[in-house]
């Protein structure tokens, strides 16, 4: 499946180049996050209101899924809302779950085209029936596809998490299935949202700001991090594939030593 249509423009024999050095460099992060921020600095230095960067931000969505689903990523999670984000003006929060329902509706053909499955992270229930709807909607319409998955965060953080994980693990214990002394990494993982997804190999965050802002708190343990200055309706691929450059040039030691590392020990 060479002819992707998510942005409706043919791929260029150069990006195709671009693409195809990448992979042959080094290795493509099997998982990666981004912290979609900038929207409404964006809009206000253009002198428009936020909701008009949420928009413009869209297209970037856009061309990030396509490249990442050309390059081979596994899986794409967007930070698209925070649970902290509720606390913004009505108006913001109910422009953003208007241009997430009409985003779904126009852009599922697509993904199913694409063989893109969408999945969610985060409290849906939250969510009006009419978005829940929409969005349950357009999962089960992408459930059978295998090229990439696209998992958007929604009134989602990293705490939240956490917090229901450890309560599923308190319930077990009260119910005798499992010893306390029994809990570890792997457990709590298995009861972590995110269980069926790998860790984020690469975290990227846009508009500049050094902070984690309550994202994957538990899964970003070991993800090597990209912060890059543009707002998010500027990224567009070309700053992806520096990202990628970037990643490829890191090494992961987990805590170990460089020499241990080359030893293969
Ligand atoms: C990110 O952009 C999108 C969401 C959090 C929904 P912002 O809306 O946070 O834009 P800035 O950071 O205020 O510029
Ligand atoms: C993080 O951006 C959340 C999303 C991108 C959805 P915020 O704009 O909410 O983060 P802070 O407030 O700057 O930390
Ligand atoms: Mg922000």
């Amino acid at each position: 499946m060479d002819n992707f249509t998510l942005t409706n423009k043919k791929q260029t024999d150069d990006d195709r180049g671009i693409q195809v050095d990448l992979s042959k460099d080094g290795l493509i992060p099997r998982h990666i996050a981004v912290i979609m921020d900038g929207n409404g600095r964006w809009a206000k230095s253009r002198g428009n209101i936020r909701l008009f960067g949420h928009k413009a931000g869209v297209d970037s969505v856009r061309d990030i899924t396509e490249a990442c689903a050309q390059l081979g990523v596994e899986y794409l999670t967007l930070y698209a809302f925070s649970t902290e984000n509720w606390g913004r003006p009505m108006d913001e929060v109910t422009g953003l779950m208007q241009l997430l329902v009409q985003s779904l509706r126009s852009e599922t053909k697509k993904l199913n085209e694409n063989d893109i499955k969408l999945l969610t992270i985060g409290q849906l229930e939250r969510f009006p029936e009419s978005c829940q709807r929409e969005l349950k909607e357009a999962i089960s319409l992408t459930s059978g596809n295998k090229r990439l998955n696209l998992c958007l965060a929604l009134s989602y953080s990293g705490r939240w998490d956490i917090i229901q994980a450890v309560k599923k693990l308190a319930h077990q214990v009260k119910e005798g299935k499992i010893d306390p002394d029994d809990i570890n990494d792997e457990l709590i993982t298995s009861e972590l949202v995110t269980a069926d997804i790998p860790d984020p190999d690469l975290i990227i965050r846009t508009s500049g700001e050094f902070r984690i802002s309550n994202f994957l708190l538990w899964q970003l343990a070991y993800s090597e991090l990209y912060i890059t200055n543009t707002y998010w309706p500027d990224f567009r691929r070309n700053e992806l594939y520096e990202a990628i450059r970037s990643y490829q040039k890191r090494e992961r030691r987990y805590g170990k030593t460089s020499d241990q590392l080359q030893r293969n020990v």
